[in-house]
Formats: C-alpha cells, structure tokens, sequence
C-alpha cells in the first residue's frame, strides 16, 4: 500500500452517523476499531494527522483526538514521535482471536465426558450442596431470595399466554445465543441499570450464571492456564476454571476488592481473572474505583480476560452503585456474567453472559455442543415480565424488603450478641458475614447449628488460606425479622455454650 492510499483509507472507514445516539468520538473510535480488528487497516499501516480526519469528517480535532487517545490506550494504534498515528502491529483483538484460533487446533471443545473430575482431594467440599437441604428454608441459608414474594399470580399468567398465543412456535428449536427479545431486554437492562456498553448482539443467554462461567472456561481457557481467583471467593467460578484445566491462583482480598499486587505476584500473565466486584462473594465489600482501574490496568497489560460476576448488585442499599467493570473498560477484554437467580428465583436458570462480540459465536458453538439452547418458554416469558414492566417493579419491592431484612438482622446482633458477632459490610446483597470471637472454629459452630435448625456457612469453608478469624455468612433476604431475631439468639447460644 502507497503511503498516500494508506492515510486515505480510515476515511473512508468511519461512518458518522449524525441519527445515532451514540457520540461522535464513540463513530470514529468504532469505525476505526473495526476496520484494524478485521484487517482492513493493515498492522504498521499510518493513519492521517488528526486535523485531517477532523476536516474529512466535518468533526472537531477534539473529538478525533478522543478516538484516538482511546484507541491509543486500548493498544490499536500507537504513537511514534513526530512521524504520527499507526496501526499497532500487535493488536489486542488479533491477539485474541489468533487464542481462539490456537485452541480450536490443539484443542476442540471438550465434551464434558473429558472434564477433569472436580475431586474432594482438590479441595472441593460441601461448600456446594447438590441437593437442597429438604423442607422450608432455615436461618441463615444463603442465596435464596424472598420466593414467598414473588407475584407468581402474573408470572402464571405470563406463562399461560405464551403457551396460549405462540406454544407452537416455541416448540421448534431455538437460538444457542437466546431467545432475541431476550437477548434485546438484558441488553437494554444491563446498560441503563449497570452501564453496561453492548448491544443486544453481544448478549449471551445460558442456563444460570453457572453455565456462563462453564462457557467462559471452555472457550477461553487452555490447560494450565491461570486464573486468578479471589480467595475467599466463590465455588461455583472455582469448580468451573478447575473443571476447564486451568491452574487456579488464589489471591487476596482487602477492603477494596481482589489485591492486584498479589495476583501480580503470584501470577503476572495469568491468562483471565474472575471478580465480584459489586458485593464480593462472600465478604460483602464493593470493589473500589480505584481498585477497578488497577484490575483493567493489570488485564490490558497482561492481555488477560476479566470475567466480572454481578450476581446480586440489583440490591444495593447504601450508596450509589459504581459503574460496571465491563463499562468502565470501554470496550475492553471484560465478560459480564449476569443471573435472575437472586432477582427472580434460582430454579428459572436464566443467566447471561456479555462478551465482546467477537466471542459471541464461539460460545454459540460452545452451547450446541453442550446442550443446544435454553428452553425458549421460560426464556419467553421473562422477556415479557421485563418488557411489560413487572421486573423493575418487583426489584424495586424486594430492595425496599431486603433492606429491612438486614436492618432486622443488624439490630438483632446489636440487641443480643454485640460482643460475639462483628458483622462485616452489608451496603448490598442478600447476606452478610459476621465474624467470630477469636479462636472459635466456624465450622464447628455451623456442625452445632445443624441440630439447632440453623443453616450456616462457614467462610472457612470459601477460603484456600487460612483466615485470622473464622466467620459465618449469614443470608437474611429469605427470612422475616422474627426468625432473624430467633436465629441470632440460638446463633448466640451455641457460641457462648
Ligand atoms: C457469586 C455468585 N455468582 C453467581 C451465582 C448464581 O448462580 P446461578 O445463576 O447459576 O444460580 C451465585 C449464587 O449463589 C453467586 O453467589
């Protein structure tokens, strides 16, 4: 390519499109974006002085300068003194897909006959329980939302229309990526609720967070990859990067969310890492900003995916939300894993993953293999109880009565057990971890709580390092005040007995 064509070329690669919501700098950002990731802007190819894109463009050289400083810190194109603007000649998303590619050749997804066995040697236990306890819920079992509070009269009545109107169409077959409206009513969701940037093309609907993460390791990762995960952290992300071979890194927590110093330190080019940063599970706390912006840092840097699970971040209580990861990236190498487990109920397993779009197919081709599709009547029916309004309705109550819940439970320590409890952030979620006297064993306490019909979960049993104190997460969202009250006093007994 002459020099001349090739500073001519991104001109006629970006589209403004003055009806678009979108801002002018966002156009010539994407435009550009596209053209380098499909190759039509070759790598080391030189793009125009800004002024010249600007004038082309009938923009002003501020907005052309956004786009590129933001391309510029993303990796697509770099700087060189007083020459000018050129396309990187590695690129981040060629990178990427070149990964994709790489494993698809040394690797097809792997049938899950082939999955390494998730082993009690490894260290997983009964942190999960496969089959629930039996018989109605008791103080403090966790995850569970208010599902007496459900308006299971309009759900019916969705259900019942959709099988009236369209059961056989919803017979057939359906989309591995979802069902649209679907796909289309979290997109619009987690953008205006989250700040979440994708388009509805990008959302990815699986059975339950679970799957989305199962995906997540079955594409992404390679054997032996590392992840860091946050330690204490979440089984079910655990089982799923263990289940896809890779080497798991348990890195410290503190108040501010995942510590990137010590995954840095013990893992620098770890391939993905996997937070909670809206109320991390199981200790509560929300990630800082400051601490969002180290992550992306670190990921950009080390060219890993980050997998952000917000699976309760509907029920916030105190201050504002803080912008998703995945929004906050612009465009960056986040996957944003979504559930209406706690926002619905846990046995519906609707879940959703966004990724960038380049990865949507490959999870498409990941889910057929696995089990082909969601089942497109349930998939149906909450496109309609989000459409039709009655999903911001029902999270708007359930906020208002889990925030109670926790004012419940919180003033039930304070009353009866101030000096043997040391209940840590509860700003957010569905429970909250209260810390023991020093020396006493959660595990013991939560065996002795098993014959006073409590069910309590040990933090230990969520850590690979040893904790300074042991704990217990308390879920409350599930519970009245007075079964909250009850459940602190016997809580109470069994620690000072
Ligand atoms: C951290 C975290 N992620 C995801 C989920 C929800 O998973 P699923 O959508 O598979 O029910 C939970 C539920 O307990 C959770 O605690």
């Amino acid at each position: 390519m002459s020099p001349r064509s090739a500073s001519r070329a991104p001109l006629t690669l970006v589209r403004i499109d003055a009806t678009s919501d979108a801002p002018l700098h966002r156009q010539i950002y994407d435009g550009l974006r596209d053209a380098i990731v499909a190759g039509r802007l070759a790598p080391g190819a030189q793009l125009p002085p800004a002024r010249v894109i600007a004038a082309e463009l009938s923009v002003s050289r501020v907005t052309v300068a956004t786009a590129l400083s933001q391309l510029r810190a993303e990796g697509y194109v770099e700087s060189r003194e007083r020459s000018g603007t050129f396309v990187s000649t590695s690129i981040p998303d060629d990178l990427l897909t070149a990964h994709l590619r790489r494993r698809r050749l040394v690797q097809p997804l792997r049938p899950r006959m082939h999955t390494p066995a998730v082993r009690k040697e490894d260290g997983f236990g009964d942190e999960t329980r496969f089959a629930p306890r039996g018989g109605p819920p008791r103080p403090f079992r966790t995850g569970l939302p208010a599902v007496d509070a459900f308006p299971w009269d309009v759900w019916s009545r969705l259900v019942a229309r959709r099988l009236k109107r369209s059961g056989r169409a919803l017979a057939d077959y359906g989309d591995s990526r979802g069902y649209a409206p679907l796909r289309a009513a979290v997109a619009s969701y987690v953008a205006a609720a989250r700040g979440v940037t994708c388009t509805p093309a990008q959302v990815f609907i699986t059975n339950g967070a679970q799957q989305a993460l199962d995906l997540i390791g079955q594409v992404l990762l390679n054997a032996g990859d590392e992840v860091w995960l946050e330690d204490p952290g979440y089984p079910g992300a655990r089982r799923a990067f263990h289940a896809a071979g890779a080497a798991l890194v348990h890195v410290a927590v503190d108040d501010e969310g995942i510590s990137v110093d010590d995954g840095r330190r013990r893992a620098p080019s770890a391939r993905m890492v996997y937070v909670t940063p809206s109320h991390q599970y199981p200790l509560g706390m929300t990630m800082s900003l400051a601490r969002r912006l180290e992550l992306l840092r670190w990921a950009r840097e080390a060219r890993a995916w980050v997998v952000e699970d917000d699976y309760d971040s509907e029920f916030r209580y105190a201050s504002r939300p803080i912008a998703s990861l995945q929004g906050l990236s612009d465009g960056g190498p986040v996957l944003y894993v979504g559930t209406f487990s706690k926002t619905l109920f846990p046995s519906l397993r609707v879940g959703y993953v966004v990724a960038p779009e380049p990865l949507v197919e490959a999870f498409a081709d990941a889910r057929f293999t696995l089990d082909r599709q969601s089942p497109t009547l349930e998939q149906a029916a909450l496109a309609d109880f989000m459409n039709e309004g009655h999903f911001p309705r029902h999270v708007r109550r359930m906020r208002l009565l889990y925030e109670s819940r926790r004012n419940a439970l919180i003033r039930a320590v304070k009353d009866i057990a101030p000096d043997l409890l040391e209940l840590g952030p509860s700003d957010s979620g569905m429970k909250v971890v209260a810390w023991l006297p020093p020396g006493v064993s959660d595990r013991d306490v939560a065996a002795r709580g098993e014959a006073e019909r409590l069910e309590l979960s040990p933090v230990s049993q969520y850590a690979t390092n040893r904790l300074a104190r042991g704990g217990l997460v308390l879920g409350y969202a599930a519970f009245r005040s007075t079964a909250l009250r009850h459940g602190v006093r016997v809580l109470a007994s069994l620690i000072d007995g």
